[in-house]
């Protein structure tokens, strides 16, 4: 062998090696979102995590950065589109807030009555047809996942809507949540996750609507002296990604990813129900909150104040959309 083919043989064998070494290096996939590790969300995302490291045995990392380590609600969508990182699971709420209103018709107060309800709009074309929309914005709308549905805190106990009268409320980025503060006369405030329980203690904010989940797990049992179980609207996610990475991942590896998310979203979904009972049977038994149950009548008071909403935001979501979502939950608000 010359001089000059040995050479040629090492300079081949090292381009091999590191390709062999290239190959190795896993893809990271940064998911990142706002909620404690021990919520319905958080715990889908670690399981997410751990089916995709078997099924792509190591060639696909999943980080997950939980309870707005990374980003919080205002920087998080920027961030995803930038893909500074590559996965997030907002709730629908704050979805609407990047330009996609029609997102708004899962904050409808009280267009779902239970999880079933919540299915048949997501499981359908309407669901589908709202995640493709996503594409407009460089993002891949791939699954939703359950929390559950909001009840109503304060320092006082809001018995009747008009108990809410005039008091601060913290909700999340959306116009149909400020709507339905302002139908309640009370003064909704734009405010990330991360700053409420926070707020709550320093008085910025006198309450606030949570599932019971998200309620225990910042501790607001410490700042709220009353949760009203109010069940007026939903609070579900959409797991999404950057587009430009998701369409450059290998097929093979996609189809991987679909599958892990397939199963993390049956664990999220079979979960969210028990996780929040557990959470208020915490919450009872601390006795730092209490909860109160409302009777029909003052249920029935609720819902005639915030069903008005939908009359307001219908148009900006959506008219025809609203009366899809209403057509698969059986819902009549002129029966209310
Ligand atoms: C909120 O901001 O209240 C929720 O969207 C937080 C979450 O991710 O559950």
């Amino acid at each position: 062998m010359t001089r000059f083919t040995a050479t040629l043989l090492g300079l081949i064998a090292a381009i091999g090696a590191g390709s062999a070494m290239a190959q190795q290096q896993p893809v990271i996939i940064k998911f990142s979102h706002v909620a404690a590790a021990d919520t319905p969300k958080g715990r889908a995302a670690v399981y997410f995590s751990r089916v995709v490291d078997q099924r792509t045995k190591g060639r696909v990392k999943v980080e997950v950065y939980d309870d707005s380590k990374l980003y919080s609600d205002a920087t998080e969508m920027a961030a995803l589109q930038r893909a500074d990182v590559q996965m997030l699971a907002p709730s629908l709420a704050k979805i609407a807030a990047l330009g996609l209103p029609e997102f708004g018709v899962f904050d409808l107060p009280y267009v779902f009555d239970n999880y079933a309800e919540v299915h048949r709009v997501t499981n359908s074309e309407i669901g589908a047809d709202l995640l493709n929309r996503l594409q407009s914005k460089g993002i891949v709308g791939l699954a939703y996942w359950d929390n559950a549905f909001k009840q109503m805190s304060a320092n006082k106990p809001l018995r009747r809507p008009e108990d809410a009268k005039g008091l601060k409320l913290r909700i999340q980025d959306s116009a149909v949540l400020q709507a339905q503060m302002h139908a309640l006369d009370a003064v909704p405030v734009v405010m990330n996750f991360s700053d409420v329980a926070a707020a709550l203690k320093a008085g910025t904010v006198d309450g606030t609507e949570n599932p019971a989940s998200n309620f225990s797990t910042q501790h607001m049992q410490d700042v709220q002296k009353y949760l009203m179980l109010t069940n007026h609207g939903y609070l579900g996610y959409a797991v999404i990604v950057n587009k430009k990475f998701w369409d450059a991942l290998p097929a093979d590896v996609r189809s991987s990813l679909s599958s892990a998310l397939k199963d993390a979203t049956t664990f999220a979904n079979d979960i969210a129900s028990e996780s929040n009972n557990d959470a208020l049977e915490a919450l009872r038994a601390s006795g730092k909150t209490e909860v109160i149950r409302l009777t029909a009548a003052e249920k029935a008071a609720w819902k005639k104040a915030l069903v008005k909403v939908h009359r307001t935001q219908e148009s900006k979501i959506g008219k025809d959309l609203v009366r899809a979502v209403y057509k698969e939950t059986a819902f009549e608000p002129d029966k209310l």
